[in-house]
């Protein structure tokens, strides 16, 4: 999993250096990734109701590699999902569009799973990657959110979640109108 992380962080990177070449700009601000901790992916087996096996993970668990990026712009994000998916290296297995459909409790961002093929000494082992593109008003929204809802000190009321459902819907405004400055469109664009 380390290594289909690295195979997709060295696409993204590859394309995000052509693409400041080519535009004087990067589209890509910050890339994160991770390794699910074995701690959790054992719990989210056992949640699914499966036998904690390698195979299960193998099958179940789509998301033990994650791969954050973080974009400049909202249009940025879906020309990086248009390269991706055109790339012949990887396929995608599920794509769920968080931004088009924010969830019930405000979270924006396009995911996408692909399978990642790594040739290893015994052949091509094909991993799955999940892959988070958000704007960076979309990641401070996601990780404030995160750290109210799990790390706070005091309980998360249903007020607490409606304001943050708020807040969504006003980053949401501000990544629009960036986008808009950044293009030259005016304010009669959207009206
Ligand atoms: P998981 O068991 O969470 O993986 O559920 P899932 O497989 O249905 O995936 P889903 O698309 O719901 O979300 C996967 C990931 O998106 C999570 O691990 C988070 O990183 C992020 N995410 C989803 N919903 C939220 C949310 O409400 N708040 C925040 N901060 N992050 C979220
Ligand atoms: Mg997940």
């Amino acid at each position: 999993y380390t290594c289909a992380i690295r195979e997709v962080k060295t696409k993204l990177e590859v394309l995000n250096d052509e693409l400041s070449i080519k535009n004087q700009r990067n589209p890509i601000e910050m890339i994160k990734s991770r390794v699910k901790k074995p701690i959790s992916i054992v719990e989210k087996l056992k949640r699914r109701g499966f036998e904690v096996t390698i195979d299960n993970i193998y099958a179940h668990i789509q998301d033990v590699a994650g791969v954050r990026v973080i974009c400049n712009y909202l249009d940025d994000i879906y020309y990086l999902r248009s390269l991706l998916t055109r790339s012949e290296s990887f396929k995608v297995l599920r794509e769920v569009d968080y931004i088009q459909q924010p969830k019930e409790s405000g979270y924006r961002s396009l995911h996408l799973i692909i399978d990642v093929p790594i040739v290893i000494s015994e052949g091509t082992l094909h991993l799955p990657v999940e892959i988070q593109l958000r704007t960076i008003a979309m990641d401070m929204w996601a990780s404030l959110e995160h750290e109210l809802r799990y790390k706070s000190q005091r309980d998360f009321s249903p007020s607490d979640a409606a304001r943050l459902r708020l807040c969504s819907d006003a980053i949401s405004e501000i990544d629009r109108e960036m986008q808009d400055i950044y293009q030259g469109r005016g304010p009669e664009y959207h009206a």
